[in-house]
């Protein structure tokens, strides 16, 4: 099966190529940005006709969920109009779309795990932009599945765990928010579920995210004493607990966004990692990468 794989540099897409090697199945091709801007029609059309996909998994996204609320009109060109259009070339083609999307959707009202039949309410202009485009696919005619996720790391790109790390590494105290819940994913852990869900064959929306859940604070007092167990930190910072409102940031976050993955185990069979698992093993291949180094 070919896939076609935008967004190839990004912190998941590249989980997603190092996972393709226990699915033979798979054919991937993942050209850079400038082969294909996903806001570029015809860099999108051509790719399709030559290539000839079955899938288009879009990994390709606008990110920056602070920047975004001075930035709107590129977040919603990037995650919600070419994204309507992906859908369409894709339709046109007969290519399923794949598609990414974010607990960034809901309001965070909740206090259980937030289903896919649940209301969307997004809070800000990314949540805003992303649910834009899951719209937009849901209005196409193609044929689509979109799995939505949340608190993504991994030992490279930008993350919550590695700027743990690099925190630790140059303060004694640091202050974390302790009043915002969700679900930390390893982007590995996600790139197989991906492979399971395209290999059944899944459609509509599906929610994949870590085994249990935690705040921000209690992820970065885990991060901080496991890096601290295999030398990856020579002191243990203090991790201080604090309330959103004691460290303001430009765009507004749901506090809680645990997704439920029942729909995922149900179908699959699969169950998501324990994020602490998934901490541990994003830890040792940190160590290992700066050890070969
Ligand atoms: N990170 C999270 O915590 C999180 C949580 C929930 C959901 N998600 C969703 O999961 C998906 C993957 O996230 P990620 O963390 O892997 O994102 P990422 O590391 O920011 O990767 C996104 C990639 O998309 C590329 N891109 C941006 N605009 C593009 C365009 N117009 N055409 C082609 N490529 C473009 C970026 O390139 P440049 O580097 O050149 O900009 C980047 O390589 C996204 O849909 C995101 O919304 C992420």
């Amino acid at each position: 099966m070919r896939i076609l794989l935008t967004g190839g540099k990004g912190m998941l897409a590249q989980d997603f190529l190092s996972v393709l090697d226990q699915f033979p199945e798979f054919e991937c091709y993942a050209p850079l940005r400038k082969e294909l801007d996903i806001t570029n029609q015809k860099q999108l059309e051509s790719i399709i006709k030559n290539y000839r996909p079955e899938i288009l998994l879009n990994c390709a996204a606008y990110t920056k969920v602070d920047k975004a609320e001075t930035e709107s009109a590129i977040a919603f060109s990037v995650n919600g109009t070419s994204v309507g259009k992906l859908a369409e070339a894709c339709h046109r083609s007969r290519v399923k779309i794949v598609h990414l999307s974010t607990d960034f959707v809901f309001d965070g009202r909740n206090s259980t795990p937030v289903t896919e039949y649940n209301y969307t309410a997004p809070l800000g202009v990314y949540g805003k932009s992303k649910r834009d485009g899951e719209a937009r696919i849901e209005a196409s005619d193609a044929d689509w599945l979109t799995v939505r996720t949340s608190w993504l790391f991994a030992s490279h790109g930008n993350n919550f765990v590695r700027t743990m790390l690099r925190l630790g590494s140059e303060r004694n105290e640091i202050k974390v928010v302790s009043d915002q819940f969700g679900s930390p994913t390893w982007t590995v852990d996600l790139a197989l579920a991906l492979c399971q869900l395209i290999r059944i064959d899944a459609k509509n929306y599906f929610h994949f995210g870590g085994l249990n859940s935690c705040s921000w604070f209690e992820l970065a007092s885990y991060t901080m004493h496991k890096a601290h167990q295999m030398g990856l930190l020579l002191n243990l910072p203090k991790v201080i607990p604090i309330q959103t409102h004691q460290y303001p940031l430009p765009a507004p976050r749901p506090p809680y966004s645990v997704l439920s993955t029942l729909r995922y185990r149900e179908l699959t069979g699969f169950q998501p990692m324990k994020w602490e698992t998934a901490v541990d093993s994003v830890l040792k291949r940190i160590r290992e990468k700066s050890q070969n180094e």
